[in-house]
């Protein structure tokens, strides 16, 4: 499973790829809001940083208006995504931008028939959003296990993102559900590597190690 940041935070994302574990970053209009910085030079700088995809929402209504902005963006960098929203619109511009080989990840999923429909657009990422559906009392996993059925029975192209994550639970059921990608808050990411008997454990190893007689020339 690939892991992407969701996020627009430098320090956040520096933090993951100093681990090797970033293999891309998703953003949205909310998560740029927050670091109160214009959109162009957050985006041109996290795809300095990563070299993977890097997802920039337009926030164009008109399918038309979506592909102007998406246009534009695309010159930023090469490894930018154009996220669009999961409209009529979204899918005509889904499908115009698939044709000049600009990357795609359709977003705000909450149905099968949804990603199926963006799927069918060549979308090449399709993100529902299995938080914001626990909300409302929809298993998010079932979602993500029907979409991975349907892209494979269909031979459809494009990766799953689980998208809306909020704590570690997700990301491990959205593996076994069959995501290809967990795009996860920089918030939460580090939960996954961290647990208390990991630091119970080395506190005691090292509280042993002082007994332990040293060489000379030894490090430590
Ligand atoms: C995904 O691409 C979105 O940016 C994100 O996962 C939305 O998550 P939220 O429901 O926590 O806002």
């Amino acid at each position: 499973m690939k892991f992407f940041l969701d996020t627009g935070n430098l320090d956040e994302i520096k933090r993951i790829v100093r681990l090797g574990l970033v293999d891309g970053v998703t953003t949205n209009p909310s998560l740029i809001a927050k670091e109160g910085r214009q959109f162009q030079d957050v985006i041109k700088e996290i795809t300095a940083i990563v070299p993977g995809p890097v997802s920039a929402e337009v926030v164009s209504l008109k399918g038309d208006e979506m592909i102007a902005e998406a246009l534009e963006i695309a010159q930023w960098a090469p490894n930018v995504v154009i996220k669009l929203p999961m409209t009529e619109e979204g899918l005509y511009a889904c499908s115009q931008l698939s044709k000049k080989g600009i990357r795609t990840n359709v977003t705000l999923i909450f149905s099968a028939a949804q990603g199926l429909m963006a799927a069918k657009a060549g979308a090449t990422y399709i993100s529902p959003f299995i938080g914001r559906l626990d909300d409302i009392g929809v298993d998010g996993m079932e979602l993500i296990s029907d979409l991975r059925t349907i892209l494979d029975t269909y031979d459809l192209k494009s990766e799953i993102i689980a998208a809306s994550i909020r704590h570690i639970g997700h990301v491990q059921q959205a593996a076994l559900a069959g995501a290809h990608i967990a795009t996860i808050p920089g918030s939460i990411l580090p939960k996954l590597w961290a647990h208390p008997l990991t630091d119970k454990g080395i506190d005691q190893f090292l509280k042993d190690w002082e007994s332990v007689p040293k060489a000379a020339d030894s490090v430590k």
